[in-house]
């Protein structure tokens, strides 16, 4: 009989829970599709009292996690702590550094740390593995590393976050604006109390770091991903895509190019006007999507639940099959040695049509001052609506929402330079492209 994979689970919250619950619910048939049983042996948490409905009678405690590490009964360390840095971190070092495999849903960790840590994993000889931590349940890990690993991939996208994809889709479907629907997204337990990370973009960028490299062929570079979030975006946004035909999405992109014979990384996370038959424009709710384009496959679309307790378990546990079975796959796809580290892009040869929104004083010469920047910068015009009543004293703001015509990034850029601290405007510009 082969001996059982013992594991040691740090973290009992809802993806350590998820995981306790999942390999009790569809233990044996693990086993057989593993060729081996999956044992849980040690646990840790902050709080051995904490009611979790699991029963933790079975499994040793730990009171410091780290010391997981250390057992002599266990074979994978699986970290579902979270926390880019701290204890997440010291505790995955230790277990690279001491001979246990690895498993993780900590895309922050990966991200800032993944080339350390893939490093050591293969100094050691060592899997490492964490499906769990880009888009939840969707194998899309897996999909790039192993099942489109003999394209070469330039070009990814994705709606990958799920607390962003739910406001926005809400916001549509009733109007409202961020603010409130936001607070209801909490109470519903789909924004965490502090929902930062999420809203302002970060955590997309996380989990695209990590798809860039894995798909390119590069370096993970978290570092580089131009990052904005949906904090501003208004209902009356949302109105104007729709009538544009368009929703609005939260889209990391990454993308290879190739100037002057050497290949650049664009990666970037913003909200975005997605054309209602995009299929990432029917990706709603808490969904995950990634796109992505190999040479010879063509499209993958790859969708399903990115968070949660079941779907993330179930990435997780799949790592801990793969790891049972044998299979070695290197973290990144390729050696870390030939893990290219290519410089950022310059993003303003992209062409595109843009949205942008201006919340002006309502007075006379504004919407003169707007148009001569964009004719001096080159962008042109296609169409261009103002929302909002003007009031008898004029103080109140009005939005100004202009769709560009087909131009490179860079004139965009322009004109928003020209306009930079112009009274006429009440706040900075939104600007953001439209997809499909
Ligand atoms: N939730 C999701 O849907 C989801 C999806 C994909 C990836 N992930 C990733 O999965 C990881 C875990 O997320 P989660 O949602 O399960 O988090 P969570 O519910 O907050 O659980 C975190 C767990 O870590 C324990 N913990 C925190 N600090 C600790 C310390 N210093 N020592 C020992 N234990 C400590 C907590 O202990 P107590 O319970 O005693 O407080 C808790 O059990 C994160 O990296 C997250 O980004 C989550």
């Amino acid at each position: 009989m082969t001996q059982p994979l013992r594991i040691a689970l740090a973290g009992l919250g809802t993806v350590g829970a998820g995981v306790i619950r999942l390999l009790d619910a569809n233990g044996s048939l693990i086993a057989a599709r593993a060729g081996r049983a999956i044992e849980v042996v040690a646990v840790s948490a902050r709080n051995r009292s904490k009611d979790r409905g699991i029963d933790l009678a079975p499994y040793a405690w730990e009171d410091d996690m780290t010391a997981l590490a250390m057992r002599p009964d266990v074979d994978v360390v699986v970290e579902l702590v979270g926390g880019s840095d701290g204890p997440a971190l010291t505790l995955a070092r230790q277990a690279l550094g001491g001979g246990k495999a690895l498993v993780t849903a900590n895309k922050a960790m990966i991200a800032h740390h993944g080339m350390e840590l893939a490093t050591l994993a293969e100094a050691h000889g060592l899997a490492l593995k964490f499906e769990a931590a880009v888009a939840g349940g969707i194998p899309v890990i897996k999909g790039l590393g192993e099942g489109a690993a003999a394209n070469r991939i330039e070009r990814l996208y994705g709606i990958l976050n799920g607390t962003c994809n739910y406001i926005l889709t809400q916001m549509e479907s009733t109007g409202a604006d961020f603010g409130g629907v936001l607070k209801a997204a909490q109470d519903l337990g789909y924004a965490e109390a502090d929902p930062t990370f999420d809203v302002e973009g970060v955590d997309a960028a996380h989990k695209l770091a990590i798809l860039a490299a894995l798909a390119f062929g590069t370096a993970v570079d978290f570092g580089a991903v131009d990052i904005s979030g949906i904090s501003r975006i208004r209902a009356a946004d949302i109105a104007q895509a729709d009538a544009l035909g368009h929703v609005i999405r939260l889209v990391g992109q990454a993308e290879v190019q190739t100037v002057d014979g050497e290949r650049r990384l664009f990666q970037r996370v913003q909200p975005v006007l997605v054309a209602k038959d995009h299929p990432l424009a029917a990706v709603d709710g808490p969904t995950n999507a990634v796109v992505a384009e190999g040479n010879f496959v063509g499209r993958l679309l790859f969708q399903g639940r990115g968070a949660g307790d079941g779907p993330t378990a179930s990435a997780v546990v799949a790592d801990l099959i793969d790891i049972a079975r044998g299979n070695a796959v290197a973290p990144f796809s390729l050696p870390v040695a030939l893990l290219e580290k290519a410089p950022a892009a310059d993003p303003g040869n992209r062409l595109g049509r843009h949205y942008m929104r201006f919340t002006v004083a309502d007075r006379p010469g504004v919407l003169a001052e707007i148009t001569a920047a964009m004719r001096d910068a080159g962008v042109s015009i296609e169409s261009m609506i103002q929302h909002g009543s003007p009031s008898d004293a004029g103080l109140d703001p009005v939005l100004v929402a202009i769709v560009s015509h087909e131009g490179p990034e860079s004139a965009v850029a322009a004109a928003m330079r020209l306009l930079e601290g112009s009274p006429s405007l009440a706040e900075p510009p939104l600007v953001m492209p439209l997809l499909g």
